[in-house]
C-alpha cells in the first residue's frame, strides 16, 4: 500500500512530506524532485512569490546511497518568506475557504485557515508526486501535460494577452489543463468496487487540487449527446500487438480500469480568489462591509495546476501499481509487471 501526507504552512518554517510503502531499491535523488518543484513554479502570470520560492527539498528518510530503503521517506521543503505569517487577517475572500473555514475552526484570525488553503502545500504534492513518477517510468509509464485554455483562449499567444489584460485590470483567470499518461498497462485499478475504481481515484486525486472544479476523461462531457457508435472504442487484435482500439473516446478507461489505451483526462481550474481590485466581503470581526484581503498573488495558475495534476495523477497510479503488482522490492515488482503483461498477449 502507497500512502502519503503531507504538512506546513504557506508562511510557515517548511512544508513537510512523508511517503510510505514506496518500493525498496527505486533509485531516487534530491534532484529528481527539485526538477519538479521548478516546473511547478514556472508559468505566465505567476506572482511575485514564484521568485521568491526557489524550492530545494531534503530528503530526511527512506533514501539511503541514492537508492530508496522501503522505509518511509520524508520530506522538508523550507518556505523562503515568513513575511505574513504574524499579520491578521479578517477581510475574507470570497472564493477562498477564509470564511467557512474560520467559522468551521472558531478563528478569528483567517489567516489561521488560509496559510494551510493556500496552494502553496502543493509543492509538496509535487515533490511526492515526482517520486512517484520515479517510480513509474521504471515501467515505462509516462506522464505528460498540456494547457488548453486560459481565460477562454486556446492559443499561447491570445491567451498570454488574456492574462496581461486580467493583471491590468486587476482581475484573474482560470482554464483548462490536459493529463496524458502512456504506458498504462491493462488493468489498474478494478471493477469490482467503487473505492477501487482508478476512474473514481483519478478524479478524486485532481479534485482533491485546490481551485479544480471539474474532471472529464477522454471524450468527457461530451458523451452525453453522442450515439453509443461514436462513444465507444471497438476492440482489435493481433499476434504483435495484443488488443488494441483505432479510437479512444474513454481516454484509456473502461469498467473503472485502465484498458491498455492512453489514459486522458483535462481539469477545469477556476480563477484565482484573490483579485488586485478586490471583491466586496464582510470583515468577520466587524461585520462590517469591505473588500477582501489583497496579498500577493498570481492571475492564473493552469500552468503549474498542470503539473500538480501530473504528480497527484502519478501519485494514484504508482497506488494502484504497487496494489497490483504488491512487492516490497522494485525487481520483484518488475518481474510480477513483466509476467502479467506477458500473459495478456497470450
Ligand atoms: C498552483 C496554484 C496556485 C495558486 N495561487 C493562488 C494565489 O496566488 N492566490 C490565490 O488567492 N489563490 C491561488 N490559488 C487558488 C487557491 O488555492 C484556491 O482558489 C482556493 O484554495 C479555493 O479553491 P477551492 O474552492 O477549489 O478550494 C492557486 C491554486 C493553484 C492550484
Amino acid at each position: 500500500m502507497l500512502r502519503y501526507l503531507t504538512a506546513g504552512e504557506s508562511h510557515g518554517k517548511a512544508l513537510v512530506a512523508v511517503l510510505e510503502g514506496c518500493p525498496a531499491n527505486l533509485p531516487l535523488s534530491e534532484e529528481d524532485i527539485d526538477r519538479e518543484l521548478e516546473r511547478r513554479q514556472q508559468g505566465y502570470g505567476r506572482g511575485a512569490r514564484m521568485q521568491l520560492e526557489t524550492d530545494k527539498v531534503e530528503i530526511i528518510s527512506g533514501v539511503r546511497q541514492g537508492k530508496t530503503m522501503g522505509s518511509p521517506i520524508a520530506l522538508r521543503l523550507a518556505n523562503r518568506s515568513m513575511e505574513f505569517f504574524d499579520q491578521a487577517v479578517t477581510a475574507a475572500r470570497p472564493g477562498h475557504a477564509d470564511l467557512a473555514g474560520s467559522l468551521k475552526y472558531g478563528q478569528r484570525d483567517i489567516r489561521n485557515i488560509l496559510e494551510r488553503a493556500s496552494a502553496r502545500e502543493t509543492a509538496a504534492k509535487v515533490a511526492l508526486g515526482a517520486i512517484a513518477k520515479k517510480l513509474l517510468s521504471q515501467f515505462k509509464i509516462n506522464i505528460f501535460s498540456k494547457v488548453l485554455e486560459i481565460g477562454g483562449k486556446t492559443s499561447e499567444k491570445d491567451w498570454k494577452k488574456a492574462i496581461d489584460a486580467a493583471k491590468e485590470a486587476g482581475d484573474t483567470l482560470g482554464g483548462i489543463f490536459e493529463l496524458t499518461v502512456t504506458g498504462c498497462p491493462v488493468g489498474l485499478g478494478s471493477h469490482v468496487h467503487w473505492d477501487r475504481r482508478l476512474s473514481a481515484n483519478l478524479a478524486r486525486a485532481i479534485m482533491g487540487i485546490p481551485a479544480i472544479k471539474g474532471v472529464e476523461f477522454g471524450q468527457g462531457f461530451e458523451v452525453a449527446a453522442v450515439p453509443g457508435s461514436e462513444a465507444h472504442d471497438e476492440i482489435f487484435f493481433t499476434k504483435d500487438k495484443g488488443y488494441f482500439r483505432k479510437t479512444n473516446h474513454a481516454g484509456g478507461l473502461e469498467g473503472g480500469m485502465t484498458n491498455g489505451e492512453p489514459l486522458i483526462l483535462r481539469a477545469a481550474v477556476k480563477p484565482i480568489a484573490t483579485l488586485k481590485k478586490p471583491l466586496k466581503s464582510i470583515d468577520i470581526a466587524t461585520k462590517k462591509a469591505v473588500e477582501a484581503l489583497v496579498e500577493r498573488s498570481d492571475v492564473t495558475a493552469v500552468e503549474p495546476a498542470a503539473v500538480i495534476g501530473e504528480a497527484v495523477v502519478a501519485l494514484t497510479l504508482a497506488e494502484a501499481l504497487v496494489e497490483k503488482f504488491g512487492g516490497d522490492v522494485l525487481d520483484d515488482i518488475l518481474a510480477s509487471f513483466n509476467h502479467y503483461v506477458g500473459r495478456l498477449m497470450k
